[in-house]
């Protein structure tokens, strides 16, 4: 590193070098902090970067750059591309790293499809390209529109820029009057270099656009080349194409996935010529380990093997969890690894007062990306236990100055695997873990039965208190564009917020304020007019993302949606949640002693008789709600928006949209699991249990006292051929 050579020292070209780096690592940091809500660096740490930023500008004027972070606030928000919306959302995919997570995939896909192990269940397998992905849209054969996937459900519109892509084809003949072709836009190991010598020499000879700042990898090369406002830009870059799905289209392409990507070939797009038709899961394991061997020599950059059911008509039955597909998986590749020496531990204390121990490393490079920060889990990881006081690692602790073993698994934060004691020091001493918190010093608690330690302060905690406000404007939150993390947290530091509802008034405290707004350093006049509106526009929030952002321990972001759709509306929630409210329990000192007494109460049965939510969560949710303070928050912040309602999903015309439907017993045409999931699309609500709120029972043979109670209680009661027969699938 050569972070430590005075500014004063530096000579042109070191002072060039690293203000790219430091505008990479900046940019870099700012969108794991921003977009991913996965900081890379402590904030000390970013502003003394800034800082040193500013010290080499300040010496070399000449060098600073089109794309400074002194010029910059927050992350960049995609500006300049027009937004569009997905008709079929672009999803993600779940990933697996051992082969017992792909045998598991397997055994999950035939126990909601019903096939016993002797049943045949085909898939493909193919390379994982590592790139960015990218949906083109055919009608009539002609290209008139391609987008970025974005959040899935609203990408870019790059559509210039693929059209200087040569791998895509801008006539298509013989395609479906509507079809969405989807793939990965990627670059050549070669191309890159190439691109990178390019962007050298241009920088040598002072022209170009990067002003020297080279890619690093290939990955991000091509979504950097692919997002251009200037779309000759994209034509100088050798970008390519491979195709593997499709989103709207108005014919099916074929009956199998294999035979869809041959006809995808046909049509004249680029395929991957490693796609296999696997007929099981041993077969899928074996060619993950012959696209494992070829990965050195293929010339561009994989990093799993993606399985995907073959029999389309299963995929349509498997279909969709929130955001990945329930008949697709990402078998990834090994971690990748590096040694490096532990400079220290820094605790981070999380929204729900977790104390979070993160490693600061001597910088390294793992696979491709430097790494200075590692997470270390929690006092028993460190010290060479796992949760139920076994061993790990042989027992061997780990200490500030070890060497340490990092690792990195795709884009997850990197992780300590092990240390090395023959490099220990003499002098070295087992670290020991707070017992108070770092920030408010209130005592760090470890419940029973729990591996972390928690921060007691609730309220009064700054840490706790900023976390949740970085929490709640995330972007499966409230996503308020101009307000990430790092905004959040100036404001809060200056008083201007303290909790959620206090965004709420920003513009009327501080926006006659405006003014006030616009003094602050990196806000301007448009900013702030922008924020404001941005503002106003959340105020209008779905049921769900309330929910998910009110941080609650253990609410996240599916159950919000299952608790959404099962109640609606807030107000109907929240009579539910108020039924605890004085209840003896709340007294008790912690979760485990507070659980049984809990369970006396209505809403207790009531929130546990939705599927999808467990005790755990209803625990926390009544406690949350039961406390004064956090009601507190959580009323005022009520009172300042219109909670949407929540309808359910595809209703339209559905006969048991909004019913609430209980399954019993065995059904025979297909698994519960199955069932449940094309109820829940027709927009029912499944329960676990009978109660008053239950319109109707299935009941398969074998059914017991559920069908008994709804006999007593007058609910009607179908068996599995009458439920089809109502859903039009009989
Ligand atoms: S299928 C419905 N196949 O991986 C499933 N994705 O981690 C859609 N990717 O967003 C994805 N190679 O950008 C699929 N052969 C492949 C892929 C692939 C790379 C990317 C894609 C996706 C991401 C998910």
């Amino acid at each position: 590193m050569t972070r430590t050579i005075a500014v004063e020292g530096l000579s042109a070209e070191q002072a060039a070098a690293e203000l790219a780096r430091l505008a990479e690592d900046l940019a870099a940091a700012n969108s794991a902090y921003h977009t991913d809500d996965a900081p890379m660096m402590s904030d000390a740490e970013f502003d003394a970067l800034k800082r040193r930023n500013a010290a080499i500008e300040a010496r070399f004027p000449a060098l600073v750059r089109a794309d400074s972070p002194s010029r910059q606030v927050g992350a960049a928000p995609a500006e300049g591309f027009e937004k569009v919306a997905h008709t079929v959302r672009m999803l993600s995919l779940s990933n697996a790293f051992e082969e017992s997570d792909v045998t598991e995939f397997d055994r999950t896909i035939r126990n909601f499809l019903g096939l016993s192990e002797a049943d045949s269940l085909a898939y493909t397998a193919e390379p994982k390209i590592d790139g960015v992905s990218l949906s083109l849209r055919y009608e009539s054969g002609k290209l008139v529109q391609a987008a970025t996937r974005g959040d899935g459900s609203q990408g870019e519109n790059v559509t210039e820029n693929a059209r200087m892509i040569a791998d895509i084809p801008q006539v298509i003949a013989g395609a479906p009057a509507i079809l969405e072709i989807r793939g990965e836009v990627y670059m050549s190991h070669a191309d890159f270099e190439a691109l990178n010598a390019r962007i050298l020499a241009e920088a040598a000879e002072d022209r170009g656009k990067r002003g020297g700042k080279e890619f690093a990898n290939p990955r991000n090369a091509a979504a950097g080349s692919l997002r251009q406002l200037d779309a000759t830009v994209t034509r100088a870059r050798p970008l390519r194409f491979f195709a593997y799905a499709w989103g709207e289209h108005s014919e099916p392409l074929a009956e199998t996935q294999f035979d869809a990507i041959a006809r995808l070939a046909e049509l004249g797009f680029e395929t991957n010529p490693l796609t296999r038709r696997c007929e099981d899961s041993g077969a899928l394991l074996a060619q993950y380990r012959e696209i494992e061997a070829q990965r050195a020599t293929l010339g561009y950059d994989i990093d799993g093997v993606v399985y995907k059911v073959d029999d389309l008509s299963y995929q349509a039955r498997l279909g969709l969890r929130s955001t990945t597909p329930r008949w697709a998986i990402a078998h990834k590749f090994p971690a990748e690894l590096a040694w490096t020496r532990l400079e220290g531990i820094d605790i981070q204390v999380g929204r729900t007062g977790a104390l979070s121990p993160v490693a600061r490393l001597q910088p390294v490079t793992v696979g491709g990306v430097v790494v200075s920060n590692a997470t270390l889990h929690n006092e028993d990881y460190i010290a060479g236990r796992d949760n139920s006081g076994g061993l790990i690692r042989e027992g061997r602790d780990i200490r500030v100055g070890d060497w340490v073993q990092v690792y990195r698994a795709g884009d997850v934060i990197p992780k300590i695997a092990d240390v090395d004691l023959s490099k220990r020091s003499a002098g070295s001493e087992p670290y020991e873990f707070p017992t108070l918190c770092p920030i408010c010093r209130s005592a760090a608690i470890r419940e029973e039965g729990d591996s972390v330690r928690r921060c007691s302060g609730g309220m009064i905690c700054e840490a706790q208190a900023v976390e949740k406000l970085k929490h709640f404007v995330s972007r499966a939150a409230f996503d308020i564009e101009g307000l990430g993390a790092k905004q959040v947290e100036a404001f809060h530091q200056d008083g201007w917020i303290q909790t959620p509802a206090d965004i709420f008034d920003l513009e009327g405290r501080y926006g006659t304020g405006l003014q006030q707004l616009q003094n602050r350093e990196g806000w301007g006049e448009k900013s702030a007019k922008n924020l404001f509106q941005a503002i106003e526009e959340k105020r209008n929030i779905p049921l769900n993302r309330f929910l998910f952002a009110l941080g609650i321990r253990h609410l996240g972001e599916v159950a919000a949606a299952t608790l959404a759709r099962h109640f609606g509306s807030w107000a109907a929630l929240e009579a539910v949640l108020d039924g605890a409210a004085g209840e003896p329990a709340m007294a008790a000192p912690d979760a485990k002693a507070r659980k049984p007494l809990l369970s006396e109460s209505p809403s207790w049965s009531e929130l546990l008789s939705v599927d999808g939510i467990g005790e755990t969560l209803v625990c926390s949710l009544l406690t949350a709600m039961a406390q004064p303070a956090e009601r507190a928050v959580i009323d005022a912040l009520a009172e300042r928006l219109t909670i949407a309602d929540v309808a359910a999903p595809a209703s339209e015309g559905s006969p048991v949209a909004g019913k609430t439907v209980v399954f019993t017993g065995s059904l025979e045409k297909m698994t519960r699991a199955e069932a449940k999931a094309r109820a829940e699309a027709l927009g029912a609500k499944v329960s676990g249990s009978v109660s008053k709120k239950t319109d109707l029972l299935v009941a398969g043979p074998g059914a017991g006292s559920k069908a008994k109670k709804a006999a007593e209680m007058g609910v009607e009661t179908l068996d599995e051929d009458g439920w089809l027969a109502l859903i039009g699938q009989a």
